[in-house]
């Protein structure tokens, strides 16, 4: 196919904004970031005008409503924006032959495992965030069976809120932090995450067949505690990091013990080497420097 104008939902969240970091690498693309501003998810009979008066070839929805726990109380909010809003932007790009990429998260599978989760490992989604991000991705591939879905996990960047900036604001300001650490996962560089979705359009303008459900997650998996443990060693703070157990530390939203990503087949499909996440992590906080 041919891609000119590429529409991106969600510039303002970590991957919107790193994406928009990233555009100039590809000055034959005409990229549109729409912020909540723009496009509101939660709004889905407005996005035929809008996607009309753009008339992208390509959205990328980064869009998503993200807070976990407070999933747990705004459900009707949630499935709004992560599933009937998907579904949506769905079916309009199946109308109007545009490809449609959106993100989804490991929170859709029961995260009991001791093996990684593939693309196709059934579903039982862990929370209401999960549950609403699994029917988001059953209403993309019904509506528009050449959707491309990319699940993903623990995203961090340097731009917005995320695990590494709450820890370095935490350790700042207390002298001893507990951290869970029988959740096993893989951090994700929302920049790698922007970076292979660029690979992906480009690859949709070179003809490759590309479509439905990957994942992609940095390399190593890890535990929250280590995680904190790495980013207390990168950024020379002094605060105390003590080992707590998911028990210890009760949330409004279940959290998987293990919810490593398989990401062997975007490897495969696209030929890439994915980074280490303390390597990314490491670019993260020079940033943040
Ligand atoms: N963050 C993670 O750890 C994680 C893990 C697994 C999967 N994912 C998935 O990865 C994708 C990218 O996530 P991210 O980390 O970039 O998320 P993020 O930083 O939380 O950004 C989400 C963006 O969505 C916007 N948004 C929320 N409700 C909206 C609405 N009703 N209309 C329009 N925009 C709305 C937010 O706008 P405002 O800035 O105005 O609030 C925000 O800019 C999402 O699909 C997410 O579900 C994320």
């Amino acid at each position: 196919m041919s891609i000119k104008k590429i529409l991106v939902t969600g510039a303002n969240g970590q991957l919107g904004w790193e994406l928009s970091q990233l555009v100039s690498s590809y000055p034959t693309f005409e990229f549109i970031f729409l912020d909540r501003t723009g496009m509101d998810l939660s709004k889905p009979d407005t996005f035929e005008k809008i996607i009309n008066d753009i008339a992208p070839d390509i959205i990328i929805n980064t869009a998503a409503y993200t807070a976990v726990d407070k999933a747990e109380s705004e459900k009707e909010m949630a499935h709004t924006v992560n599933a009937l809003a998907v579904g949506a932007i769905a079916r309009i790009s199946k109308q109007k032959g545009i490809r449609f990429i959106t993100y989804s998260t490991d929170y859709v599978f029961n995260g009991v495992s001791s093996i990684p989760f593939l693309p196709d490992t059934p579903l039982q989604p862990i929370n209401s965030y999960g549950s609403s991000k699994a029917e988001g991705e059953q209403l993309a591939l019904q509506e528009n069976e050449a959707s491309i879905i990319i699940r993903t996990s623990w995203v961090f960047s340097s731009h917005g809120n995320n695990f590494v900036k709450t820890m370095i604001r935490l350790m700042k300001e207390r002298e001893q932090l507990k951290i869970v650490d029988d959740q096993a996962g893989r951090p994700t560089y929302a920049r790698d995450l922007a970076s292979v979705t660029l690979k992906i359009i480009e690859g949709l303008n070179g003809g490759k067949n590309i479509q439905g459900i990957y994942h992609y997650a940095n390399t190593g998996e890890t535990t929250w505690y280590q995680f904190a443990e790495k980013i207390k060693a990168l950024t020379g703070l002094s605060c105390d990091l003590i080992a707590i157990t998911t028990a210890e530390f009760p949330t409004p939203a279940a959290r998987p013990g293990y919810s490593v990503l398989d990401t062997h087949k975007i490897e495969n499909e696209l030929a890439i080497a994915i980074p280490h996440w303390e390597t990314s992590l490491e670019q993260c906080i020079q940033k943040l420097s």
